[in-house]
């Protein structure tokens, strides 16, 4: 495990620079994205990185970690509008390179099958980045799913749905189910990179990457990964 801790203000540019320098080994790369809030800064940081640094994302593959079920296109609370907005408009990621565990036509379970077989038709993801919710969940991946699983339909927890909650008018429009990378398609990643901000999140950090390693905090699984990078700000390093 690679452990960079960062003053709050560096934490984006430091997580850019590893996607950097995967993009610079293999301008081919298969990147996997989170679109929680930990990843807004990267992702802003990427697109300057674009258009000023000459960050070149031509051959690149985004491969998306998650998605909720039955929102129509654009609505404001998926992740797909959410990457549009924060990356995909901004840089030269071709659209035919765009991978998302989305496809309102097909059933859930054929949309899991076509999306891992996406992914390994590209050679499986190179890097893939992950955040981390308060419980160790990874994706949509809650305290008690199996390691083996695959990419699949979950029920959204209380405290997932609760995080789009602002963008309904009712409870009952919001989903209650998603669509995620299981456990066993993030450890295919040939890197993981953890990304972690702010004290709500230390506790869990300390757990994940320090205590037994069980499905009970899914994220702790990481810890068995071979090419894992954690990039914490310190705050969120607190109790390390
Ligand atoms: C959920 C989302 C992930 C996100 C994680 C952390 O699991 N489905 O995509 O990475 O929460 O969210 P945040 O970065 O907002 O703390």
């Amino acid at each position: 495990m690679k452990l960079i801790i960062t003053e709050p203000r560096d934490f984006d540019a430091a997580a850019a620079r590893e996607i950097v320098e995967q993009i610079a080994q293999k301008p081919d790369t298969v990147l996997g994205t989170a679109t929680g809030n930990t990843t807004i800064g990267l992702h802003r940081e990427l697109v300057r990185l674009h258009h000023g640094g000459g960050l070149d994302l031509a051959k690149v593959t985004l491969c998306q970690i998650d998605e909720y079920v039955g929102l129509p296109p654009g609505h404001a609370a998926s992740c797909c509008t959410r990457i549009n907005e924060q990356l995909l408009s901004h840089v030269n990621i071709a659209p035919e390179n765009v991978v998302f565990p989305h496809d309102a036509a097909r059933s859930p379970e054929d949309v899991c099958r076509r999306f891992e077989q996406s992914i390994r038709t590209r050679g499986g993801i190179d890097c893939q980045v992950v955040g981390i919710g308060e419980n160790g969940h990874i994706g949509f991946n809650e305290p008690g799913t199996p390691f083996e699983a695959t990419t699949h339909m979950a029920l959204l927890s209380a405290r997932a749905a609760g995080a789009i909650a602002r963008w309904f008018a009712a409870q009952a429009e919001i989903p209650r189910e998603g669509i995620t990378m299981g456990i066993k398609t993030i450890m295919l990643s040939k890197k993981v990179l953890l990304l972690a901000k702010g004290a709500d999140k230390a506790d869990i950090i300390h757990r994940s990457l320090f205590g037994p390693v069980s499905t009970d905090v899914p994220a702790s699984v990481l810890q068995l990964h071979p090419q894992m990078v954690v990039i914490l700000d310190q705050p969120a390093a607190a109790r390390i």
